[in-house]
């Protein structure tokens, strides 16, 4: 018997989100809101199982990246959140110890909130709830409890009268069962209400008039936010960008600005980063000891070395690898390309599908040419080589080591290791032509 199964509920239709998006792989911090559920599921240790409406291969996706052995339920019609839960029927007979049912619309509960409800039951309970006072309770189940504090009932905002609407003490949500009366109350519940679906909540009223113990935990409401509409979901966003800078700045980065930096769940940052403000990390990127990152920088799936600089306004795109001490500046976009320890980068470039070798200087306006409109290209630049400004680099080419390529070339062919590459017409100087040409023009005459 596992000691805990936890059942993460997803096949709400999300109508209030207005998006043709199952709600569930709207993000937060770059992730779904399905993953963040299922990362803090995982916690329990044991089995998860994942309840998912008709059709969501999208989600069933994404659900089995994250965790390949969660096993998943589709609930065909969605009849409520007790009728999701019963989807998992078969996991639920199997037998568990505690059953944690989550919601993938509530992405920010944590771990050990989850571990006290189970702690909960490990006390005696049979039932065990998760309550919050949010600021703004509307849409919310109330908790209906008598004048000792005991827990009698959750309404629904729908079922709620005038005076249980005016309670502010909120139902969150999430639900901890004991699993030998899990199923009995379960299959008790019923549909006798505004939505006409099979509530979750009404656990409570039915282990109550079972005799079986129930307790509320009470938490914040930043844990506990649910995601219903587009609003909500920024709001959530919001409170998740705060704990990711806390943890940064508890790790060692410098960010002077933190409410300008976006960061992702996976960002990665070493001690020492320096931050600056307005930098936007997109999910896949790792930031090594030391690195700075500069004003208005947007990175996606990026490695950046220790010491290395980046920005002020540079792009960089999945695939870029910058080793150590590499310089990225302004208006510089790198894609899929490794730039070896040292290398430089400075000004209005672009380096995709390209490698670049340890010290090689790499002059402002460079372009690697590398798409013919067909297929990518690849672009090799050797170790301390000297790309001339305005060059274009029509991939594939490859500049040896040492070579040197003169400003404003489109280079063509490989230039091998301390070559020197011309790829720019000749100039041409005429002495003494420019008084000539200026009169003409004044007097309105066809120039040669
Ligand atoms: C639910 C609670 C409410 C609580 C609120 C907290 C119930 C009846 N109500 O309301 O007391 O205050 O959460 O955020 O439990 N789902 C299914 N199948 C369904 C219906 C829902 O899988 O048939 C899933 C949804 O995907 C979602 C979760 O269950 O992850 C909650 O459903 P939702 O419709 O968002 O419930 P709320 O109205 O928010
Ligand atoms: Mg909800």
């Amino acid at each position: 018997m596992a000691a805990c199964l936890t059942i993460v509920l997803a096949a709400g239709e999300g109508t209030r989100m207005r998006s043709s998006r199952p709600k569930v792989l709207h993000a937060i911090g770059g992730a779904p809101l399905i993953v963040h559920a299922l990362a803090a599921a995982g916690e329990g240790g044991g089995p998860v199982a994942v309840v998912v409406g008709p059709s969501q291969d999208a989600v069933v996706r994404v659900i089995k990246a994250a965790r390949p052995d969660a096993e998943i339920f589709v609930q065909n019609e969605r009849r409520g959140t007790a009728h999701a839960v019963l989807a998992a029927r078969s996991a639920l007979a199997r037998g568990a110890e505690d059953i944690l049912i989550a919601f993938a619309d509530t992405p920010l509960v944590t771990a050990p909130t989850l571990a006290r409800l189970r702690a909960a039951l490990a006390a005696g309970a049979g039932v065990a709830v998760l309550a919050f006072r949010p600021a703004d309770p509307t849409g919310y189940g109330r908790i209906i409890a008598d004048g000792d504090g005991r827990l009698l009932a959750i309404r629904e905002e729908k079922d709620a009268s005038p005076a249980e609407r005016a309670i502010t003490l909120c139902n969150a949500g999430l639900m901890a069962l004991a699993g030998k009366t899990a199923l009995a109350i379960l299959d008790r519940i019923g549909d006798d209400n505004a939505k006409r679906e099979f509530y979750l909540t009404d656990a409570v009223g039915i282990a109550r008039a079972m005799g079986i113990a129930i307790v509320a935990l009470e938490t914040t409401e930043d844990e506990v936010r649910g995601v219903n509409s587009q609003a909500q979901l920024a709001e959530a966003e919001a409170v998740l960008q705060r704990r990711l800078r806390a943890a940064a700045h508890a790790a060692g980065v410098v960010m002077v600005a933190p409410d300008t930096v976006h960061l992702c769940a996976d960002t990665k940052l070493g001690r020492d980063v320096t931050i600056e403000p307005y930098v936007v990390f997109g999910p896949g990127v790792t930031v090594e000891d030391g690195a700075l990152i500069r004003s208005f920088s947007h990175l996606e799936g990026a490695q950046v070395g220790r010491g290395a600089r980046v920005g002020p306004f540079a792009r960089l795109r999945p695939g870029a690898r910058l080793e150590s001490d590499v310089h990225v500046g302004n208006f510089v976009e790198v894609k899929e390309a490794r730039l070896a320890a040292g290398a430089k980068v400075n000004h209005l470039a672009y380096i995709g599908d390209a490698s670049v070798g340890s010290g090689a200087n790499i002059g402002a306006g460079t372009i690697t040419c590398n798409y013919d409109g067909a297929s990518k290209h690849v672009t090799e630049i050797g170790a301390n080589a000297f790309i001339g400004s305005n060059s274009a680099l029509v991939a594939p080419v490859k500049i040896g080591d040492g070579a040197y390529v003169a400003s404003g070339s489109v280079i063509t062919r490989d230039v091998p290791a301390d070559a020197l590459a011309f790829g720019r017409a000749r100039q041409v100087v005429k002495p003494g032509f420019a008084e000539r040409l200026r009169a003409l023009l004044r007097a309105g005459k066809k120039t040669p």
